[in-house]
């Protein structure tokens, strides 16, 4: 299952991936494909009038967010559960896993004694799996508050069906591919739990006591990947906040609904798309912070890499040809390369 799962989501990142790259290819032969993309792709100011069939409201992006939020607390939770319970770090907590199981008379049916077996090198891998959805979870908890509070959807703005779609799947894949390595074992668990919880009843089961302080204490001490990985990603993750507080404030100053003007301040200053390129430096974050040995992750990123390129090309032209006056020094997502 586990292989199953992993092979599955490296194709899904490989099949939408592709399309973006060659929609990308600087060639004319390629012309049609990329108005292809581009239909598809385009939201709110880049979308053209003519291309409003089958879109919905571009506030509909914090659908997306509903599902990231909700599923991965869930992933996070079990796969934290699981994490503290078979695959301790710590000395002491691998005797108090034992003890508490030998007290409550941990049966052999539920059980999963033999996973303290595990090599040393698994159980980190849990741990950093637990950091790198700690991290998604910050990210995807501070975009629906901002869909909600921050953003200033204008009431015409859309977004075309396909990549309301595309919008949901990534949020789905997405924190399944930060966990696939350990996702089957993690439901396993969670499915012993609740079948233990279904025999025993409510009153039998043995108090689920988790030492937040000893996860966290857990947390940091995962290595300096996992150090320089969070500090890359709490880099872009504030300065996508205040990326977005800046697009969010700009409704207040056009002076009528869809009316556009340049943004300025903080990243804005070097490209067009300062959002966009801060979320690719919170994923690149969480690659170096899940230590670069994952291909899963290195395709999530690629496609985060290539959509938001794509986009920001599209934002940059629009701005270009939008305003004459606009700073011919701004690049359109990577400072001083593109
Ligand atoms: N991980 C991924 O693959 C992925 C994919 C897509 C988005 N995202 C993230 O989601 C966030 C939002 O993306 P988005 O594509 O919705 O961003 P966006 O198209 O730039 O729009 C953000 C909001 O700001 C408004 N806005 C943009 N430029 C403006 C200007 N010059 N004047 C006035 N208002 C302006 C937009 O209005 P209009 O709608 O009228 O343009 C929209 O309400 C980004 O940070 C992005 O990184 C991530």
């Amino acid at each position: 299952m586990e292989l199953g799962l992993v092979t599955l989501l490296r194709a899904a990142w490989i099949a939408v991936t592709l399309p973006i790259i060659v929609a990308s290819i600087p060639s004319s032969k390629l012309s049609s494909f990329h108005q292809l993309a581009s239909r598809f792709a385009n939201r709110g100011k880049t979308m053209q009038q003519s291309s409003y069939k089958f879109t919905v409201p571009q506030r509909f992006f914090s659908h997306f967010y509903v599902v990231a939020v909700v599923w991965t607390t869930l992933l996070l939770l079990t796969t934290w559960l699981y994490a503290y319970r078979m695959a301790p770090l710590s000395s002491e907590s691998f005797h108090f896993s034992h003890l508490a199981s030998l007290l409550t008379g941990g049966s052999h049916i539920f059980s999963f004694q033999k996973s303290h077996l595990r090599p040393l090198e698994h159980r980190y891998r849990v741990w950093r799996i637990v950091l790198l959805l700690l991290l998604l979870e910050a990210q995807v908890v501070r975009r629906l508050f901002e869909t909600f509070y921050v953003s200033n959807y204008s009431p015409s703005a859309r977004l075309h069906i396909f990549a309301y779609l595309t919008g949901l799947f990534y949020y789905i894949a997405a924190p399944l591919s930060l966990c696939c390595t350990c996702a089957p074992e993690v439901f396993k668990f969670t499915l012993n739990l609740v079948s233990e919880f279904i025999v025993k009843g409510k009153n039998k089961m043995p108090a689920i006591e988790i030492d937040w302080w000893e996860s966290v204490n857990t947390l940091t001490k995962l290595g300096w990947r996992q150090w320089i990985g969070t500090a890359i990603f709490l880099w872009g993750w504030i300065h996508q906040f205040r990326c977005h507080a800046i697009l969010g404030s700009m409704g207040a100053h056009a002076e009528q609904v869809d009316d556009y003007v340049i943004p300025s301040g903080d990243w804005f200053d070097i490209v067009s798309s300062p959002h966009y390129l801060a979320e690719i430096v919170i994923y690149a974050g969480l690659v170096v912070a899940s230590g670069g040995g994952d291909l899963t992750i290195w395709l999530l990123f690629a496609f985060v890499v290539a959509n938001l390129a794509f986009a920001a090309a599209e934002t940059h032209n629009w701005y270009l040809r939008k305003f004459e006056n606009y700073p011919r020094n701004r690049f359109a997502i990577i400072p001083f390369v593109y």
